[in-house]
């Protein structure tokens, strides 16, 4: 226990949080000081075991393709796939441009029994080259966030909305995003997941079917599709990179998502 908690103290500080260690218990780290912003409580809805459901968001279907972005008709191929067919279809996927421009698809890392789903935006250059989400310094950062709640990126499942890449890392189209839904539609199926966590705001907004700022969706508890999944929204490891103040508040809902975990909150 100690072992996990000098671990754990140490992502934290690979994270760029300032930790405050008590002399008597040197193992349990804790934020400091308290400031204004950092004795803020996360919001009662994002405590363990009170989900609270903010926008239910539908089970079902995106907005129709523009004809010339799909190829094919939406979802059919996807919406029965198993694993690997699904796996194969987004690797070979010429659903919209992006195919392309993109190197590779990148269908997602991780277990398949993973109780943690983590859906980020899209794959960016190193991704790209690599084929695997997350690899690029922002992945570096979210490997230190999971660790800090004593998580990797082989226990749970890391994928985006996106699984190609858009040139010059610009935000993802509606249109694109609406050819890739079927995919992650059915990646979550199949993985089931206790919790999903949404970082940034294409992410959250994509799947809330929301347009409100990342700011108002983060710190509660949301619901997704129809197992009504959990789903908590917070900041993009990138944006962090560039926002280091806001880390403090990454953390909270980090530690609601491992409370959650614990407490075996989707039922
Ligand atoms: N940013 C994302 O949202 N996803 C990746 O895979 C990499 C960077």
């Amino acid at each position: 226990m100690a072992a996990m908690d000098s671990r754990r103290l140490l992502y934290l500080q690979r994270m760029g949080i300032d930790v405050w260690v008590r002399r008597t218990d040197a193992a349990v780290p804790s934020l400091r000081p308290e400031t204004a912003e950092e004795s803020e409580r996360t919001p009662e809805s994002a405590r363990a075991g009170e989900v609270s459901v903010a926008q239910p968001a539908p089970a079902g279907e995106m907005p129709a393709s523009p004809d010339e972005t799909v190829r094919e008709p939406a979802g059919t191929a996807a919406e029965a796939a198993d694993w690997e067919t699904l796996r194969q279809q987004v690797l070979s996927c010429t659903r919209c441009p992006l195919h392309r421009t993109r190197t590779q698809g990148v269908f997602g890392v991780g277990s398949q029994t993973a109780r943690l789903l983590i859906v980020g935006e899209a794959p960016g250059a190193e991704e790209d080259r690599r084929g695997e989400p997350f690899v690029g310094r922002a992945g570096q950062l979210l490997d230190a966030m999971l660790r800090a709640i004593g998580l990797d990126r082989q226990t749970v499942y890391i994928t985006n909305i996106l699984k190609s890449r858009p040139p010059e890392n610009r935000d993802p189209r509606p249109e694109e995003v609406a050819a890739c839904e079927p995919y992650l539609r059915r990646q979550i199926e199949l993985l089931a997941p206790a919790l999903i966590v949404a970082v940034g705001r294409v992410a959250a907004q994509n799947l809330l079917r929301t347009d409100r700022p990342l700011g108002r969706l983060r710190g509660q508890w949301h619901r997704y599709g129809p197992r009504e999944t959990p789903l908590l929204a917070t900041y993009h490891p990138a944006y962090l990179l560039r926002n280091p103040a806001d880390k403090r508040k990454a953390w909270q809902d980090l530690k609601a998502v491992r409370r959650a975990l614990d407490t075996e909150v989707s039922a």
